[in-house]
């Protein structure tokens, strides 16, 4: 394994690295949060992300699994989509169904164009035959939140739009499934929310359901993996760095059932979007996964669950056999609109 990718894998696992202290609850935190982030603060309120631990790799226009390409989708923002398309015979690329997909790193890191987290696009192209329409929202502290929100949404209308030959020529728009991972998860229902009351809006893209990979969920009241108190301190910053400023967890951004829930959840039910949850208890935000899979089942969602054993958290990115499980449990999911 090539020192970057260690560099990589270890970023994505640095919070089970860190779990791994299990100190006590009553012990102070041990660890710099930042540090720990591979950030470094400054004056005006942004971060510096140190380089070396965030590398990216090009478009992949080679590959057996899967080509892709980088395409702005708004210039004064900075922010571009990357497209994969799958490889394969003639007649392969008719009427493919588009995930539209938003990825990890606490809302202030990572890339699209990370590597592993390109792999797992080219895989997801290849493996569930689909475009693959990536998106590269802003991040905070820069722009909090609700700018990924707005940038994956903005993503929706570029699509819905077909301005680019892959989604003219090989998409079928109305077969549209959003899928995130970690924050990733967290973005795609939050966009689902504001999305569920634009559906005249998106025609003909139609939006068939939600991927929620490991989404990351919480709120004011601590789930059991946040017992560490080095967890806490991390968590803290990453929600400090990214929510509007003078808010807190139980803001409905990060806290989906508190106060009842968004009456949006009605509308997501009325269209019978499927909410698809992948988990593993291994993960220490897998508590406020199950209650929120809970309580979207108790408000009359179309919800269905792969919750396994054991793992943490980016593990469904970040290991490849457990990324091919992901993809069958996908592909049973959405089977009435993914070709074999
Ligand atoms: C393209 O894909 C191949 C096979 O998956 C991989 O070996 C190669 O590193 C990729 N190239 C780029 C530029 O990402
Ligand atoms: C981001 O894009 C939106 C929509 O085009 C625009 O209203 C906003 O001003 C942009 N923000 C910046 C910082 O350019
Ligand atoms: C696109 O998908 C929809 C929904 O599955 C289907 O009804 C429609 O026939 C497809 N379009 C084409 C051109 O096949
Ligand atoms: C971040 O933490 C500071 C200090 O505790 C607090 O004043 C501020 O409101 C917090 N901001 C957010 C967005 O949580």
């Amino acid at each position: 394994m090539s020192k970057q990718k260690m560099k990589q894998l270890a970023l994505i696992f640095f919070l089970v690295t860190i779990l791994h202290n299990k100190p006590s609850k009553a012990q102070p935190p041990t660890v710099n949060p930042y540090a720990a982030l591979h950030i470094t603060p400054n004056p005006d309120g942004s971060i510096t992300r140190i380089k070396e631990f965030f590398p990216t790799v090009p478009p992949n226009t080679t590959t057996s699994l899967a080509f892709s390409k980088d395409v702005p989708l708004n210039p004064n923002n900075k922010t571009w989509v990357r497209l994969y398309l799958p490889s394969g015979p003639p007649g392969y690329l008719n009427n493919l169904p588009v995930v539209v997909f938003a990825h990890g790193g606490g809302f202030i890191l990572l890339s699209t164009a990370g590597p592993d987290i390109d792999l797992f696009l080219s895989s997801t192209a290849s493996k569930l035959r689909v475009l693959v329409v990536s998106v590269e929202y802003r991040l905070a502290p820069e722009h909090r939140l609700p700018a990924a929100y707005d940038d994956v949404l903005e993503a929706l209308y570029w699509v819905k739009d077909k301005k680019d030959e892959w989604v003219k020529n090989y998409g079928n728009v109305s077969r549209c499934i959003m899928m995130g991972e970690s924050v990733g998860g967290n973005i795609v229902y939050n966009v689902g929310l504001r999305a569920s009351v634009m559906t005249p809006a998106l025609k003909p893209l139609v939006i068939r359901g939600l991927v929620l990979i490991q989404p990351f969920f919480g709120g004011a009241d601590l789930d059991r993996g946040y017992t560490n108190p080095n967890m806490q301190v991390i968590a803290n910053l990453l929600w400090n760095l990214s929510l509007p400023l003078g808010e807190n967890r139980n803001n409905p951004y990060f806290n989906p059932i508190f106060g009842g829930g968004s009456s949006n959840l009605d509308k997501i039910r009325g269209l019978g979007w499927r909410v698809a949850f992948a988990g593993c208890d291994g993960d220490f935000i897998f508590d406020r996964q199950v209650k929120v899979f809970e309580f979207f089942k108790k408000r009359g969602l179309d919800v269905v669950s792969h919750f396994g054993k054991g793992y943490n958290h980016g593990v469904f990115i970040g290991n490849p056999s457990e990324s091919q499980t992901l993809f069958e449990f996908v592909r049973n999911v959405f089977s009435p609109y993914l070709v074999s």
